[in-house]
């Protein structure tokens, strides 16, 4: 987080009380009495909540398995299936004709999918996959636009047990590449086209790319018709999705699967080396996707349209859009376009059109809209909103308090919520009716969840900075990393191993009222527009550019993204006019649009420590335009400072 947000959340005082509801947390005591009962019984309040929530196959008998840590099970000798929780149940029990997504196109066309039809079209999705030789265990990747096949394509995974890795459709070929080889997928499943601003983005076009080297895993290709754009056609690989799923029944049953089954593989950005496949299982996951929409959002399924903003290629999107609202019953909007599009007004005019009462967006966005204008918001009715949230990066008072009067007209409270891809679904967050609230806080733990502030040698800060910690397992967090247990235990139990905490990666403050504050990332990992990139992946990128014989990324303060990506770069050759276009395309075309660096700045020297370290707070300074305030004594060639500043 920059400077200017750090300082403004350290003087930040004021403190909301949260609405009255008649709610069942409706007060700071009933958050208290469930988290206390965690603390009394750990084992039975997760054991009984499991129970409660949950549709089994096979009822387990015992609920945490820490025999061999940090690979920890939950609920393992129990059996269940995830899209019979998030479908056939609600059918059963009469909810059939409910909506279960409501999905919003960016040209103006609108589908409303009833639980009924969405478990036959899973059922029937199911199928096909089994045609195309998919059985349990295997992977599938999906490299789709924000439409409902792709949410059916997840539960038609989850259905048979085949584990997705959802790669977001933002991403080169080349890091789908990467992700389809690490995971090794049988089948990808991919769309003609997406819309975005207009444009029909060729999402088939990449993952051809994608295949025409390597991936020799992959036999088949299924494509939904979705773009209306000509893509070239592999006959006996690709497959029509429509056309195909027109041929199965619409009745699969749902395979008998153990608790710990890999349910997805979801990859992020680490500081070192290639992005990590973070692995969720089945009923943990699903437990507390399912238990956050509660506490978090207060979601009533009978009554609450939700929408979460997140492509379904970041967790958010999976635990947000797809699984838990699904899993309670409750009405998920997916939006497929760009939230600005045509107009900044669009998330507004969506929210009044389809009388959303949830809302969940990032602090990016936030901002974007801010910077727009209040006539945008002002032309619409917002009367049902009755909860927002905000999740990705921290959130600066300023955005806070617009988000709160403008669109909230004070009448919703703010749910700020702190997790990761590896914790699975929310970690830090108020509870909406029960949680009094500071703009910038993420407030407190929700029941079930034991995080600290402790220093570097793990003992707890009472108040005051430190790193953030889990000290004890929680159902949904992550299984390991994909074909890599040793990076698993490295990048998040080593820092602590003595005392078993899980290390978020995170800097963090507790308060006075025990309120935590995050401070941001205090390892090499960017946070750009709330999602996550790794500088060494940058540098990788340009580095593999013929022209560029060294790089260092840092980030820099972006009032919109958070965080920007500044990279100082050495040449091998000389400068030409258009390098800086020519690198920034190079980057886009390695890993993504989201990667491309704001800033390319030239030098004939990095700056070094003796032992060659780049010296990356130097660096992080410069990027800002500040002061320097790091200790360049150690730093060789002094005279390389001015040309690093840009003079
Ligand atoms: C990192 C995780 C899981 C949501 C999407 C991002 C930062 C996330 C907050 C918040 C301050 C936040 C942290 C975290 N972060 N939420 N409410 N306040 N920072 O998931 O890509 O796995 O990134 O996002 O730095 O470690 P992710």
């Amino acid at each position: 987080m920059n400077q200017d947000n750090i300082e403004s959340i350290l003087e930040e005082t004021r403190i909301f009380s949260p609405p009255q509801s008649d709610t069942s947390f409706s007060s700071l005591d009933h958050w208290q009495i469930t988290s206390d009962a965690f603390t009394t019984d750990f084992e039975g309040t997760w054991g009984k909540l499991a129970q409660q929530h949950l549709t089994w196959q096979k009822t387990f008998t015992q609920v945490l398995d820490e025999t061999n840590p940090p690979f920890y099970r939950w609920f393992s000798d129990g059996q269940i299936n995830l899209s019979e929780n998030c479908l056939d149940r609600h059918v059963k029990y009469g909810l059939g004709d409910r909506t279960a997504i409501i999905w919003q196109g960016e040209a103006g066309d609108v589908r409303h999918i009833s639980y009924t039809e969405l478990l036959a079209n899973v059922c029937k999705a199911a199928n096909t996959l089994k045609s195309l030789g998919v059985k349990t265990g295997d992977r599938v990747v999906l490299y789709m636009p924000m439409i409902p096949e792709t949410a059916m394509a997840m539960l038609a995974c989850a259905r048979i047990g085949a584990t997705h890795s959802v790669v977001f459709g933002g991403f080169s070929a080349q890091s789908l590449r990467d992700r389809i080889e690490d995971a090794g997928a049988s089948v990808v499943i991919t769309a003609d086209g997406g819309y975005r601003r207009g444009v029909v983005h060729a999402l088939k076009l990449s993952v051809d790319d994608a295949l025409s080297q390597g991936c020799k895993s992959v036999n088949h290709l299924l494509v939904v018709k979705h773009g209306g754009n000509d893509v070239a056609w592999q006959e006996g690989r690709d497959v029509d999705w429509h056309e195909a799923l027109a041929a199965q029944s619409d009745i699969c049953p749902a395979e008998i699967l153990d608790s710990e089954h890999p349910l997805f593989i979801l990859y992020t950005s680490g500081s070192t080396g290639k992005p990590k496949g973070i692995v969720h299982s089945t009923a943990g996951y699903l437990l507390w996707a399912h238990l956050t929409m509660q506490y978090s959002f207060d979601f009533k399924p009978e009554s609450d349209v939700f929408w979460c903003t997140a492509d379904v290629g970041w967790i958010t999107g999976h635990s947000y859009s797809v699984y838990g609202p699904l899993s309670n019953g409750g009405t998920s909007l997916m939006y497929e376009g760009v939230p600005t599009y045509p107009d900044a007004g669009r998330i507004w005019k969506i929210c009044q059109e389809h009388q959303v009462t949830v809302f969940y967006t990032a602090p990016t966005a936030i901002r974007a809209l801010i910077k727009a204008g209040d006539d945008y918001p002002n032309a619409y009715d917002l009367s049902k909103l009755r909860v927002l949230g905000t999740v990705g990066e921290p959130i600066n008072p300023e955005a806070w308090m617009w988000y709160h009067k403008t669109i909230g007209q004070e009448r919703c409270p703010i749910v700020d919520t702190w997790w990761q891809t590896e914790t699975g679904g929310h970690m830090i967050a108020p509870m909406p009716f029960a949680t009094p609230t500071k703009p910038g806080s993420a407030t407190l733990p929700l029941p079930g969840v034991f995080a600290e502030v402790v220093d570097a040698d793990g003992e707890v800060v009472k108040e005051g900075g430190g790193l953030l910690v889990l000290t004890k397992p929680w159902p949904s967090m992550l299984r390991g990393i994909w074909g890599d247990k040793s990076r698993f235990i490295e990048t998040y139990w080593q820092k602590f191993a003595n005392k078993g905490y899980y290390f978020a990666g995170d800097g963090a403050r507790k308060d006075e009222d025990g309120y935590i504050w995050i401070m941001g990332r205090v390892d090499d990992v960017l946070n750009v527009s709330g999602h996550r990139l790794g500088t060494m992946e940058i540098e990788s990128a340009l580095v593999s550019h013929p022209a560029v014989a060294e790089a260092a990324v840092v980030g820099c303060p972006d009032d919109i993204k958070g965080e920007g990506i500044f990279a100082f770069v050495t040449l091998k050759t000389t400068e030409t006019n258009d390098l800086v276009q020519v690198l920034r395309a190079h980057v886009s075309q390695e890993i993504g649009a989201i990667a491309k660096p704001d800033v390319i700045r030239f030098t004939h020297d990095l700056p070094k420590t003796r032992s060659g370290k780049i010296m990356r707070r130097l660096l992080r300074d410069i990027a800002a335009g500040k002061a320097i305030t790091s200790d360049i004594s150690t730093l060789e060639n002094q005279s390389v400072i001015a040309i690093l500043q840009g003079q």
